[in-house]
Formats: C-alpha cells, structure tokens, sequence
C-alpha cells in the first residue's frame, strides 16, 4: 500500500524541447489534443500525490497556468536534469520519505504501471528505482548498465555511450522514486562531467550505487508507455497512439468506429451506444454525443452536443448543440451558440451562427442564419438570408411558429415574422409581418391577411 503522504513529486519542465524546433515550450505543445504536460498531472493527480513541484525555465510564463496544479519552481538556466531536480531541494517540506521524479514529455506513462513501480520500490526498500524499458533500441534513451550479476551499477547517456554500451537494449524511461534524504544528498555532489556539459539526474545511480546504497532497476511491461516525445515526429507518433487506445476503448463500449485509420476523437469526447463514426471523422473538446447517432463521412464536431439518433455528415459544428433525431449536412456549417431542436433538418450549403432552431423546423437549402430565432414547423425556403449586420451592429429576426418563407428572402434585421405568416419568393422583408400574413416584394408590403 502506499502512503501517499510518504511521497512528493517532481515533474521536470523546464527544458525548451530544442528538437521541436518551437517557440512553444515542448510540454505545452498538445498531444492527441491536449498539451502533454497534462496528461502528466492527470495521473499524479490520480494517484493522490499532494505535495507537487514542476520544475520550469524556458518561457516560464507560458506555463504559469500549473499553478493550481503544482508548487512552481524555476531553473532560469537549463543546465541539465539534475540541476533542475536540485532547485526544489530548498522547498521539500520534510514530511514525504520518497521522490516521485517524472519528465514532463512522456504523456503515456499508465497509472497502472506507475503504481506497480512504487509499489516496487517499497517492496525492495530501495534507495532508488529506476523504471526502465526493454525492446528495441531507442538511439537517444539513457542506457541501463549492469553487472554480471545483474546489479545496476549506472546510466550512460546515448551521447556519451561507449559502442559497446549504446548496444545495450534496456534504456531509462527517466522516472524514478528516490528516498528524499539519498537526493538531498546525492545532488549536490553531481559534476558536469560529460558531452553535453549538464548535471544529469542519471548521475545519481552511480553515486548511490557508490556509495553502497539500495538501487533497483523495474522493467516496465510495455515499453512503448515509455515513449518520450522530444521531435515533431515522436508527436505524432504519442498522439496516434492516444487516438488509437481511445477508439478502442469506444468501440468496446458499443461505438462504431468504420475506419479508425482516419478518425480522430480527443479523450473528452463521450460517445453513446450504437453511434456510428464514419470516416475522416475528426471530434474534439468537451463534445458530448447520444446513442443511435450517424456521424460523418468527413465531419469534425468540437466541443458540441449532439441528441441521439442525431445524423451529421460532411459539416462542421462548433460549440453548438443538435437535438434528437435532428439532420445536418451535407456541407452544413454550424458556428458557435446554435441550437438546433428535435427532429430538425439542415440541409447542403448552410451556415447557421448563433441562431436557435427550434423542433422540427427545416433550413434545407443554401441559407445564411445569424442572430436568429426560428420557432417549431418553420419551413425556409432555398436562399433565405439573415440580413444581420447593418454595417455596424448585429440585429436578430424572430421568426415564429409554423412560417414558411419562400426560396431566396431576405430578412432585414431587426425584424419578426409573426406565426403562421408566409413571404413571397425574393422578397426582402424590412418590416415586421403580423402572423398569418403574406408578405411579398421588395422591399415586401403587406398583402392581405391570411387565414
Ligand atoms: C532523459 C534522460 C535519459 C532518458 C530520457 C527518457 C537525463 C540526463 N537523461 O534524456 O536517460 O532515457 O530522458 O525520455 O536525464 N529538463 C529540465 N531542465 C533541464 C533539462 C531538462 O527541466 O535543464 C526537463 C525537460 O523539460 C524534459 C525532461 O527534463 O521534460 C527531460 O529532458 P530531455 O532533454 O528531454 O532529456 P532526454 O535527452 O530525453
Ligand atoms: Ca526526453
């Protein structure tokens, strides 16, 4: 059992990411849609490790939003691992036994299998442990080197590995758990003897290990949760692989996923049963859709909800919201702050912002809907158009109950179209019309009354 009060964490940050090639520190470049320090913290969070620390330097004010998350310490200069885990040395808090040291780039690490390697590190009443990886060579990873007898003696660095030693197959994955009193007193005594010119945290090892102390090595199961992103390329590579995990996990929840080659869904996303995601399919932030719905081919939806038996294919929708049964697309294009009823439909070469479309109202053709409010059983017309915006200020149409505007109106805003009324084909409404009225012409007078 562990005792999460025994343990603090360090998550190193501070790095600029030089192989991004970014002005955007490496851990807040965003992994399968979420910066990738995040999902660090998720899973400190989830083990209930309280007294944190992120250690941060390049652009440290980019990451001054972890305040909530973690005690802040800055390295103004990134003079390697090592340094940068010593800068919190003066703010230990006494209380914690062990260390939890974590890089901020490697997004995948399980909780499971964070768990196992503390656990491990109780068990042994290890000084340190290192999590490390076994399987294929990893060209930049920090060898593990061992004994014959199988005791880890040190980790060399791919950058200052001898031949031999880069032939080595098992690599630091760069998580340790350490007994704070071995860190206190290990750092400080690290040199900067190596290629790079850094104090290196790996140092450590060789200096316990010196100095006769209890040093373990855990193999994690999967080597690939291992993956640290430090290229373009590994971002990719991590993000692919979070896609992929998360489709999985949908299609054993009863989604169907045709092609999860081509279909991108963030974790936020909740998906009911039944729902069929076609492909080119991109989903994104706090998105939230029924059962029994039909979405895409090439549709991306973000941070929308979506009713059940809801079909959405080849559109955009942006924090919107479609009720049950409603349809939309092909080539539809919702902007934030619409809400489209039940049994609604809108239809090709539509766009629709900030405009509430009540139920079973249809927009099926080639419109334009802005500041708008468009009552039940309302039938617009081919071509209808919301004048809205008179140059300088945005005006709404309330259109009521059971309208029915002919192919190509257009509706001066401000303007109300009363229930039950009806406009001519081209007409270009600028005045109120009275429910059950018929208006026609431009600009349209009033007729007659109808009904
Ligand atoms: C590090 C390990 C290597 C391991 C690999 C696993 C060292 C010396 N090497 O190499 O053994 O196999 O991770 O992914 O530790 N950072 C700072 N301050 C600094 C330097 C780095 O906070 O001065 C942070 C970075 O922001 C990053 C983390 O430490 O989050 C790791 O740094 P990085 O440069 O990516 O180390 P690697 O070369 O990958
Ligand atoms: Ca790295």
């Amino acid at each position: 059992m562990i005792m999460h009060k025994d343990i603090a964490v360090i998550i190193l940050a501070a790095g600029e990411g030089k192989r991004m090639k970014s002005g955007l520190p490496k851990v807040l470049h965003k992994v399968a849609g979420r910066p990738m320090l995040d999902y660090v913290f998720e899973k400190v969070n989830k083990l209930k490790i309280k007294e944190k620390y992120l250690v941060v330097g390049y652009k440290a004010e980019e990451l001054s939003g972890y305040k909530k998350e973690a005690n802040i310490i800055v390295q103004k200069e990134q003079l390697g691992t090592g340094h940068a885990a010593e800068k919190v040395l003066p703010f230990f808090k006494k209380k914690a036994e062990n260390v939890l040291i974590l890089y901020g780039d490697m997004p995948l690490v399980s909780i499971q299998s964070l768990r196992e390697f503390i656990e491990h590190h109780y068990k042994t009443k290890a000084d340190l442990t290192v999590l490390t990886a076994e399987g294929e060579r990893k060209s930049d990873f920090g060898r593990i080197i061992r004994e014959p007898s199988g005791r880890v003696t040190k980790i060399v660095e791919a950058k200052d590995a001898t031949c031999e030693q880069l032939n080595v197959k098992e690599v630091n994955t760069g998580i340790y758990c350490i007994r704070q009193s071995s860190l206190i007193e290990a750092l400080p005594n690290l040199g900067y003897n190596n290629r790079q010119k850094e104090k290196y945290l790996t140092d450590v090892v060789e200096y316990l290990v010196g100095r006769g102390k209890n040093v373990q090595a855990k193999i994690i199961k999967d080597p690939y949760l291992a993956l640290g992103i430090n290229t373009r390329s590994d971002l990719a590579k991590v993000s692919r692989i979070i896609f992929q995990n998360y489709l999985e996990e949908l299609m054993l929840s009863g989604v169907t996923v045709v092609s999860p080659e081509t279909t991108f869904v963030e974790t936020s996303v909740k998906i009911g049963k039944d729902t069929v995601i076609l492909p080119y399919t991109v989903i994104q932030g706090n998105t939230n859709i029924g059962k029994d719905c039909i979405i895409g081919p090439f549709t991306r939806i973000v941070a929308s909800k979506i009713g059940e038996k809801a079909e959405i294919q080849n559109s955009v929708v942006i924090e919107s919201f479609i009720g049950k049964g409603s349809k939309c697309g092909p080539f539809a294009y919702l902007r934030p702050e619409t809400r489209i009823g039940n049994y609604a439909r809108i239809g090709d070469f539509v766009e629709i912002k900030k405009s509430r479309i009540n139920d079973f109202s249809k927009v099926p053709h080639l419109s334009y809907i802005g500041d708008a409010e468009i009552g039940k059983h309302v039938n617009v017309g081919a071509g209808v158009i919301t004048c809205n915006f008179d140059g300088v200020k945005k005006h709404q149409t309330f259109i009521e109950d059971d309208v029915y505007l002919g192919a190509n109106t257009n509706l001066v805003a401000p303007v109300r179209l009363g229930r039950g009324s009806k406009t001519g084909a081209g007409s270009v409404v600028t005045k109120n019309v009275p429910s059950h009225s018929l208006a026609v012409g431009i600009p349209a007078r009033i007729i007659k009354k109808i009904k």
